[in-house]
C-alpha cells in the first residue's frame, strides 16, 4: 500500500481518490481550490455521483483519505501521485493541457524522493513523454521519476462502481520498479483477477480516445439508423436488440436519442481528430460521428417543429436538462442546443431537471425559466420535450400529465415513454426511430 496524492478534486480526482484509499492506500486529494477543500473537509460532496459520499465517508473515518490544499506538501509527503485535472477542449479542438503542465511544474519543484507519477486526466497520446521533459528540467534534485499513464473509464453517474469492479486497469509503464509500484496501488483488484493491460505509454494514452471515439461513433451510427427507421417505419430498438446478439457488435450503446454530450466524448473526438492532423492521420470516422452528433439535435428540433410548426409564443416544457440521467452535468448536454433553437424562434421554455437546473442557469441561461417539479414546467403546455432518461421522467403518469397540457404534443428523444400509453391517451407524439411503431 502506498502513499498517494491525487491532485485535482473534480469528479475523476475525487472517484479516484477515494477508491484508492478503499483498496487501502493513504491517500491526499489535492486542490488549489480551497472552497472545495473546505467543502470536502465539512464532509459535504461538491458534486452529484451515487455512493461517493459514502466511499468518501466511510474512507476519511478510516484515517485513509484526507483533503488539502497544500498541494506541495501533499506532493513531498507521496511516492504516487495521480494527476487528475481538467483537460478541457482548447483551441481550435486540442485538448488545454496548461493545468496538466502547471501540475508537472509543481511536481518538479518539490521532488523529495523517487516518484511515480501517474496521469489519471485525459491527455493526448505524446503527453507523458512531455511531462518527462519538464519534470527533468525543472526538478531542483537528482531524485527519480517514472511517469505512468493510468488512463480513466469512470461513467458519470456510476463512477464509483466503476472505479472499484472495472472492466479492465490499462497501466502504461516505462520501468519495471514503476509497473510494480503500480500493481501495489491496484492490489485488491490485481487479487481479484480484474484484467490488466500493461503496456507502453503512447499505447496506454491512445486506449483513452480509441475507447471514447469508439462508443461516440457506436452512439452516431444508431442514431442515424434511428433517422432512416423514422422515415420507413421501422424500430430502431429491434434493431438495436438484433445487431446487439451478434457478439462481435454488442447491444451496448446502441441507444439513439439526441446525441452524446458530456464531458468526455465531444471533447475527446475533437482532440483526437486534432492529434491526427499533427500526424497527418484523418480520422473520416471519427468526424462524421461529431458532424452526426452535432446534426443530430437539429433532428430533435425538426421533430418539435412537425409537432407544432409556429414557435412563437408556444409554451414548450423541457423535461430533462443533463447530458444523461444520474448526473447534475450540464456540460456539451444536448439540451443547450435544442433550448438555443426553441428560443431563436421566441418559444417560451419552461425546464425541470432533478438535479441539474441549477447548473443550466449558472453556466448557460442565467434567465431560463426552471420550474421545481414536472407539473409546474408542464402545466398549460403546448408540447413537451423529454431530454434527459431520467427514471422520475420513465415513471411519468401520461394520463395525469395529459390533464395538464394546453395540447397533448410530446417529443421523447430518449424513447422513454410508452408507446402503447401515448396511443392510449391520444397524444400526438414523436421519438427516435420508433415513430411508426
Ligand atoms: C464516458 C465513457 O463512457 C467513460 O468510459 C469515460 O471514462 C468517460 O466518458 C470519460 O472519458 O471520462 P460519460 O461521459 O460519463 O462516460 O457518459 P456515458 O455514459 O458514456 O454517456 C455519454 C453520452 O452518450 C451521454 O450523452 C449519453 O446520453 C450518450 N449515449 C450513451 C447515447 O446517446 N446512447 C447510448 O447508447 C449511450
Amino acid at each position: 500500500m502506498r502513499n498517494i496524492c491525487v491532485i485535482g478534486t473534480g469528479y475523476v480526482g475525487l472517484v479516484t481518490g477515494a477508491g484508492l484509499a478503499d483498496f487501502g492506500n493513504e491517500v491526499i486529494c489535492a486542490d488549489i481550490d480551497q472552497t472545495k477543500i473546505d467543502v470536502l473537509k465539512k464532509g459535504e460532496i461538491p458534486i452529484y455521483e451515487a455512493g461517493l459520499k459514502e466511499l468518501v465517508d466511510r474512507n476519511v473515518h478510516a484515517g485513509r483519505l484526507s483533503f488539502s490544499s497544500d498541494i506541495e506538501s501533499a506532493i513531498r509527503k507521496s511516492s504516487v501521485i495521480f494527476i487528475a485535472v481538467g483537460t478541457p477542449i482548447g483551441e481550435g479542438g486540442d485538448a488545454d493541457l496548461s493545468a496538466v503542465k502547471s501540475v508537472a511544474q509543481t511536481i518538479a519543484r518539490n521532488l523529495n524522493t523517487y516518484k511515480v507519477i501517474c496521469t489519471k486526466s485525459t491527455v493526448p497520446v505524446g503527453t507523458g513523454s512531455q511531462l518527462r521533459v519538464i519534470i527533468d528540467s525543472e526538478r531542483k534534485t537528482d531524485h527519480n521519476f517514472d511517469i505512468v499513464s493510468n488512463p480513466e473509464f469512470l461513467r458519470e453517474g456510476s463512477a464509483v462502481r466503476d472505479f472499484l469492479i472495472p472492466d479492465r486497469v490499462v497501466l502504461g509503464v516505462n520501468s519495471g520498479k514503476s509497473e510494480s509500484i503500480m500493481r501495489e496501488v491496484y492490489r485488491p483488484l490485481f487479487i481479484n483477477k480484474t484484467p490488466m493491460v500493461i503496456t507502453n505509454i503512447p499505447t496506454a494514452e491512445m486506449i483513452k480516445y480509441a475507447s471514447n471515439a469508439f462508443l461516440a461513433v457506436k452512439i452516431s451510427f444508431i442514431n442515424e439508423m434511428a433517422n432512416l427507421a423514422d422515415k420507413v417505419g421501422a424500430d430502431v430498438h429491434s434493431i438495436a436488440h438484433a445487431m446487439g446478439l451478434d457478439g462481435r457488435i454488442s447491444s451496448k450503446f446502441l441507444h439513439p436519442g439526441p446525441g452524446f454530450g458530456g464531458s468526455c466524448f465531444p471533447k475527446d473526438t475533437e482532440a483526437l481528430v486534432q492529434t491526427g492532423l499533427k500526424h497527418d492521420v484523418k480520422f473520416q470516422v471519427v468526424q462524421a460521428a461529431i458532424n452526426a452528433n452535432t446534426f443530430q439535435r437539429q433532428i430533435i428540433l425538426a421533430k418539435v417543429k412537425e409537432l407544432l410548426p409556429a414557435l412563437d409564443g408556444k409554451h414548450i416544457a423541457v423535461l430533462g436538462l443533463a447530458f444523461k440521467a444520474n448526473t447534475d452535468d450540464v456540460r456539451d448536454t444536448p439540451a443547450v442546443d435544442i433550448i438555443r433553437g426553441l428560443l431563436a424562434e421566441n418559444a417560451l421554455v419552461k425546464a425541470y431537471d432533478p438535479v441539474a437546473s441549477k447548473n443550466m442557469i449558472k453556466y448557460y441561461f442565467p434567465d431560463l425559466d426552471c420550474r421545481p417539479t414536472v407539473s409546474e414546467a408542464v402545466k398549460g403546455a403546448d408540447l413537451v420535450l423529454v431530454l434527459t432518461e431520467w427514471n422520475e421522467l420513465r415513471g411519468l403518469n401520461l394520463k395525469d400529465l395529459k390533464g395538464l397540457l394546453k395540447s397533448p404534443n410530446i417529443v421523447d428523444a430518449r424513447n422513454i415513454l410508452s408507446i402503447d400509453d401515448l396511443k392510449k391517451y391520444g397524444f400526438n407524439y414523436r421519438n427516435v426511430g420508433r415513430s411508426t411503431v
